[in-house]
């Protein structure tokens, strides 16, 4: 990758890119920022991402679509998560999956995380920041993790992170490339192939509810249906309303 900037130590990757853009010092077109070591790593629902220094691969690829809408943005999850399961099924780990809406797991253990941040001018995305951490070569997790995994413990083997992250950031590449020409629905077959829990019974929080659900959908702005498997409801619930339950897990740290 051209427009690639590395840094041995930032707060975190998503911020510095977003900085770049608001300071106009970003590359021109897309670019990528990458760390060996994150101060501040940002998750999801505000959390924290910690990983230790030069260990696993953190970055955020910066999109300008050429015309996206803004609506369709859920593709863009689409795209990078199925990247990362690609790559990782290239590596040789099985049981490969995307829980919804994109994280990376081997199993029940997580593996990968993402925070989409996008930018919207009018009806369209000006440019989304896509940050993204995948576990290498960390074998040790902190225990207040509740399933962590890394590529490490699934092969057995150690990885060079520079060869790790040119062959990411090739497929990524690639598919962001394709959400221009690819078919809405076709992508979302290839996501749904993926997706963790479609049809299984598992376990699900919603506000206080715990409650045995099956995933029945997931509609192209990214909304999930899940089906209550005693009351056979089905309700439609947007990122952050509905969350799976992970059941306890063996510690793999070795
Ligand atoms: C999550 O699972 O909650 C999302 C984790 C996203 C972590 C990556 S690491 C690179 C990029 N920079 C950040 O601060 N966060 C993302």
């Amino acid at each position: 990758m051209d427009n690639e900037i590395r840094y041995s130590i930032i707060d975190s990757t998503n911020n510095e890119a977003q900085r770049q853009i608001q300071n106009g010092v970003a590359p021109k077109g897309d670019f990528v920022i990458r760390a060996d070591f994150q101060t501040d790593g940002r998750g999801q629902r505000g959390n924290t991402w910690h990983s230790p220094n030069a260990t696993n691969l953190m970055f955020s690829y910066v999109y300008f679509p050429v015309k996206l809408e803004a609506r369709h943005q859920f593709m863009l999850s689409q795209a990078a998560a199925l990247s990362v399961a690609e790559y990782l099924k290239g590596k040789g780990v099985n049981d490969v999956s995307i829980k919804w809406p994109n994280d990376i797991y081997v199993g029940m253990k997580k593996i990968c995380g993402m925070l989409i941040e996008n930018t919207v001018s009018g009806h369209y995305i000006r440019y989304s920041i896509i940050g993204i951490g995948v576990n290498i070569n960390q074998t040790q997790f902190p225990e207040n993790l509740p399933n962590p995994t890394s590529l490490t413990i699934h092969t057995g083997k150690q990885y060079n992170l520079d060869e790790e992250f040119s062959t990411i950031i090739e497929i990524l590449r690639q598919k962001i490339y394709d959400i221009s020409t690819t078919n809405a629905d076709s992508l979302m077959k290839k996501y749904k192939s993926v997706m963790l829990g479609l049809d299984k019974t598992l376990i699900y929080r919603s506000g206080g509810k715990v409650f045995k659900g099956i995933i029945r959908d997931v509609d192209h702005y990214g909304m999930l249906t899940v089906e209550d498997a005693e009351t056979h409801e089905a309700q439609q619930y947007a990122f952050n309303e509905v969350n799976l339950v992970i059941p306890e897990q063996p510690k793999e740290n070795i």
